[in-house]
């Protein structure tokens, strides 16, 4: 049954843990629910979709309509003799999508293992972690345009995927709702473990036949000797992209700098890490008061307890002046600033 709660607190709803409150929130979990809502939904007032609300910061309450997705099921929409074609929908857990691609042998999502949030905001940013992104694995989109008030569905290149970008974060932005995505998925593993330690994990944990469940595991591990837990540390994952300059900027900064590291793109261009930069600059392990900079990793921003949306703003707005200033390079914030 489609309701409509007033004045709802976001604090559960959000792994930077920002108290703020929603002035209008419904929980959609049918296509037919979008269809119903908008009647109810003042012209003035802007719609904002939440997931797991695990990419996104709250600097005031928002003035806007949370639609809070929670459109299940998971779906085998057909195969053949390499392939299975999932459709999932948006409003279900990433990783537990992911374990369950893991038991039932479906190979292709194991390296985004334990990354959080829903299956419905991973193309958004097209999410990536251990040398996988999950436009590699997208067949088509499908959501709701709240302009056109019909569903639309995309095919892969019309996403126009990048990284951590797409379409959703440019032309489509603040008007849809992503309902389903449908995933093709391997049968047959083509085990991606070149990334970072993988590898140095899978010996750790003594693994000698290679599975998915093993490499699932084996990120699993590696993610949670690196990366804050949101239930005891408040955060959003990384806060900015790894800027991509051209390789003679890259060059230049390597003759400074001789130990930059540098990840090459294409001939002309290289991304550079930006937990380096702000290393460099002086930040990891930054605190003051309740906000600060990850101690393990320099790219993740923290609430320590009771932290305002405009403090962490704030320091990301300190430390994108500071790399600007120190290499000429500008820092863009991943996360979505409300
Ligand atoms: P939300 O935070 O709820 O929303 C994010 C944006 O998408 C908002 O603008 C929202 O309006 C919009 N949105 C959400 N759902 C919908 C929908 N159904 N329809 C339309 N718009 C929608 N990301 C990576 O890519 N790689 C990582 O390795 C990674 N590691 C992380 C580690 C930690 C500890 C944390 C906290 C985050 C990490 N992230 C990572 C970021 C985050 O997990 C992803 O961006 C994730 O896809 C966000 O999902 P969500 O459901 O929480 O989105
Ligand atoms: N580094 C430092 N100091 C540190 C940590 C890292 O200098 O304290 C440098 C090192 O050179 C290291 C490099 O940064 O080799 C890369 O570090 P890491 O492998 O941890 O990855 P990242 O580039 O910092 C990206 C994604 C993560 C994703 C990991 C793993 C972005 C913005 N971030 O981080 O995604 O999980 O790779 O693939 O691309 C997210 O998007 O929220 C996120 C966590």
């Amino acid at each position: 049954m489609l309701t409509i709660q007033k004045n709802i607190p976001l604090l559960p709803l959000n792994t930077f843990g920002m108290a703020v409150n929603a002035p209008f929130l419904s929980v959609i979990r049918t296509v037919a629910d979008c269809a119903h809502i908008k009647a109810h939904i003042p012209n003035h007032l802007p719609i904002l979709p939440l997931g797991g609300g695990s990419n996104i910061l709250f600097t005031q309450d928002p003035q806007a309509w949370v639609l809070k997705n929670e459109i299940r099921g998971i779906h085998l929409l057909k195969e053949d003799d390499g392939s299975v074609w999932l459709e999932v929908g948006a409003g279900e857990v990433w990783n537990d999508f992911v374990q369950y691609c893991v038991q039932h042998d479906y190979a292709g999502v194991e390296n985004l293992s334990l990354i959080p949030g829903t299956v419905g905001a991973a193309p958004i940013q097209n999410i990536g972690a251990y040398g996988v992104e999950v436009k590699q694995l997208i067949d088509t989109v499908t959501f709701w345009d709240f302009n056109k008030e019909t569903l639309v569905t995309l095919d892969n290149a019309a996403c126009l995927f990048g990284y951590r970008n797409s379409i959703f974060k440019h032309e489509l932005k603040g008007q849809f709702l992503m309902t389903h995505v449908v995933f093709k998925l391997s049968k047959t593993p083509n085990f991606n473990i070149s990334y970072g330690n993988i590898q140095e994990e899978l010996d750790r944990m003594g693994i000698t036949t290679l599975s998915l469940k093993a490499v699932s595991a084996a990120v699993v591990h590696i993610r949670e000797s690196k990366l804050p837990n949101p239930k005891e540390i408040g955060n959003a994952g990384s806060f900015f992209k790894n800027p991509e300059v051209p390789h003679t900027i890259y060059q230049s900064l390597k003759d400074d700098y001789p130990t930059i590291p540098g990840y090459t793109i294409s001939e002309q261009v290289t991304k550079i890490p930006a937990a380096w930069l702000i290393e460099q600059c002086g930040w990891k392990g930054f605190r003051e008061g309740d906000f600060g900079v990850h101690q393990k990793q320099p790219l993740v921003l923290v609430n320590y307890a009771q932290a305002k949306g405009s403090d962490i703003f704030h320091l990301s707005t300190r430390i994108i002046a500071s790399v600007q200033e120190r290499f000429g390079i500008s820092l863009e914030r991943e996360v979505q600033i409300v």
